[in-house]
């Protein structure tokens, strides 16, 4: 039976039963539920109002049903782990879509389809996907609700696992409604892992299905998921909306929907700055965004993990926010002597999701303590000791909390107009050639670093981990619309900035490595002494030395103070080699000859001047 009472309001609303609101524009919203779920065919429809019971209750129903394990409250309280099918543990970038009209609004670095094709091979998957499920409807905004910088969309899905989700990494609730009913436009977003239950039939752990389709569809702003119950890939409001869908909303609005976490770091002396940094996935934003410093009197206010939406204000300035509200963070790596910030965030009110078991009833992953547990449960579920010789916790293992638990979060951090941005960094996994840092001479060149960025493919997307790969902007797998179009936007929206007060642009790399394959640099918190540099540039108060990448630091401008980098190192982390640059420009060339002669003549140009000044170096 579809609990779907309409009509006449009741004296006190049934548990997840449809909302009673004034305002024609539910209408829409109450006739593409009644339409998906005649599509889908689930047992149940429940109107998600993000309550504080309503959250415990669903937490409780899959702890009953065995998909999530309630961690000892004594060490986690709040806290729970969930374990995915193996097969199901990242994003799955081969089978995501773009369905524009045109296929040159897509491309060529994601998979355009056709969008009445796509339609056509998806929905029969979707046909009676969720019987013997409940589908959840969820009303989400991103951003503060009703924020001149905010969107809003509405998921349904038939994952609890997701709905909880959901709650922690986007604002949840009947507000959004209240929108949607004002007639504020909203995406539509279905998700469906694609396993219905025949009646009697028992659930499993964590359903999904082996053919996966991630499919969005910027024109008529909507999102269709199918298979995977994994973050990216099931919390739609974030990479396929937030980034994908944004995108394209962002190209012809004027803005820009970016793979950034989001900081304001404050000097010794009192002053604020706002920075914004766009890494590959699992590549350093979460562990920046919780920077602490390793030299005194800085200071690092968190904003923002993973996504920021940047728009040019009236004052010639670039205003960010994050839109997101919770973390969905790796948790490999994450330790006291790394992110100490994360690790007292996640104290508890946690849904971790591949991590290990230990049997205390608390979790342990890689990294989290330097002592390894004599003896745990892994990711998946089987014994596991230091001598099984394989990792406890999966690569891509996450942990999933609210950004208010964080520490040092900024007291202003969902401020609807967001923060004014001083710096932009872009940076990836480069063993060899990239320095720690360099800066850019002007917006122009910043865009050419950005198009530029390669980096090591890591285990947040299936694919071979190591491997070098292109991944302009950190955009690579979230580019709702045509690459060489979005270079373009990038020049655009740089040409709406006052040139006094545009972000400066820096490129880092904390994984420069030595000729013994030791990283060269220490990272983590002792980041911040590259990050000191990066403000004083943006004060004016240290020179840099041009070179042929762009501007260097003077090596004894960075503060060092209370580390030990040998001199062969510091070298060798700014060491600037003509003849392998020229090789990486030429595999630029190569790059941007994919793009049909679309990419903008001015990065043409940058990188003509680039090798023009190798060639004189
Ligand atoms: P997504 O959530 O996938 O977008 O990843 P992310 O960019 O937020 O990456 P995150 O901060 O979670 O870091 C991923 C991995 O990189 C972790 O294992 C970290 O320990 C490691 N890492 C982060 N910063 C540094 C650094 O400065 N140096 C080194 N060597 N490793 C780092
Ligand atoms: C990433 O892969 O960049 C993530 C995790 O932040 S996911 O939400 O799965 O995209
Ligand atoms: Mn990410």
């Amino acid at each position: 039976a579809v609990a779907a009472p309409g009509g006449s309001a009741p004296a006190s609303r049934a548990f997840g039963s449809r909302p009673v609101l004034a305002g024609t524009g539910l209408e829409e919203l109450f006739a593409w539920v009644d339409e998906i779920a005649a599509l889908t065919k689930p047992d149940r429809i429940h109107w998600v109002d993000g309550s504080r019971a309503e959250n415990e209750a669903l937490l409780r129903e899959q702890v009953a049903e065995g998909k999530l394990i309630k961690l000892n409250p004594e060490w986690r309280p709040g806290s729970y782990l969930a374990r995915s099918h193996p097969s199901d543990v990242a994003r799955t970038e081969a089978r995501t879509f773009i369905a524009s009209e045109r296929e040159a609004d897509a491309g060529p670095t994601n998979n355009w389809a056709q969008p009445d094709q796509i339609r056509a091979t998806i929905t029969p998957l979707f046909e009676g996907s969720m019987r013997g499920r409940t589908m959840y409807v969820v009303p989400f905004s991103m951003g503060a609700v009703g924020g001149p910088l905010s969107h809003i969309g509405v998921q349904v899905t038939d994952s609890a696992y997701a709905v909880t989700s959901i709650g922690i990494m986007t604002r949840v609730g009947t507000s959004v409604l209240e929108q949607i009913a004002a007639g504020k436009p909203w995406v539509k977003t279905v998700h469906s892992v694609g396993a219905p239950l025949e009646p009697g039939q028992a659930d499993v752990a964590w359903p999904c299905n082996d053919e996966k389709y991630i499919v969005h569809f910027p024109e008529t702003l909507e999102v269709w998921s199918y298979g995977s119950g994994y973050g990216g890939n099931a919390i739609l409001a974030k990479k396929c909306f937030a980034l994908r869908i944004a995108s394209v909303i962002g190209r012809d609005e004027g803005w820009l929907a970016e793979h950034m976490l989001l900081i304001r770091v404050v000097s010794p002396e009192g002053r604020k700055f706002h920075l914004a940094a766009a890494f590959p996935s699992a590549c350093g934003k979460t562990n920046l965004a919780m920077l602490r410093p390793t030299i005194p009197g800085w200071r690092v206010e968190t904003l923002g993990d993973d996504i920021a939406w940047l728009r040019p204000g009236d004052d010639g300035r670039l205003w960010a926010i994050n839109p997101e509200a919770g973390f969905f963070g790796v948790a490999p790596g994450t330790g006291e002597s790394t992110n100490v910030a994360a690790v007292e965030t996640l104290w508890g009110n946690t849904i971790f999701t591949n991590v290990a078991l230990r049997p205390d009833g608390d979790v342990w992953w890689e990294g989290l303590t330097d002592e390894v547990p004599a003896e745990l449960t892994d990711w998946e579920g089987k014994p596991w000791t230091p001598a099984s010789g394989r990792p406890a916790a999966h690569p891509n293992s996450r942990f999933t909390v609210s950004a208010a638990q964080c520490p040092q979060i900024a007291p202003d951090w969902d401020a609807p107009e967001g923060v004014p941005l001083d710096g932009i960094l872009f940076g990836g996994r480069r063993a060899t050639n990239v320095p720690l840092v360099v800066e850019a001479t002007d917006w122009t060149h910043g865009v050419f670093l950005g198009s530029n960025i390669s980096s090591e493919r890591t285990a947040a997307a299936e694919g071979t981990v190591g491997e070098l790969r292109r991944d302009p902007f950190a955009m690579l797998p979230f580019c709702g619309y045509n690459m060489a179009d979005y270079f373009g936007h990038w020049l655009q929206v740089g040409q709406k900035l006052r040139f006094d007060r545009a972000p400066r642009i820096f490129q880092v790399n904390w994984f420069r490595k030595g000729s013994d394959g030791r990283f060269l640099w220490p990272g983590f918190g002792d980041n911040a002494r590259v990050i000191d540099w990066i403000i004083r540039r943006i004060e004016g108060a240290v020179p840099a030395v041009d070179s042929a990448i762009g501007r260097l630091p003077e090596t004894s401008d960075l503060n060092l103070d209370g580390i030990e980098v040998p001199a062969s190192d510091l070298d060798a982390l700014f060491e600037v080699d003509p003849d392998l640059w020229l090789q990486e420009a030429a595999l630029t060339e190569e790059f941007y000859r994919t793009f049909d002669g679309k990419v903008p003549a001015a990065l043409y140009a940058e990188l003509a001047a680039l090798r023009y000044r190798l060639k004189l170096a």
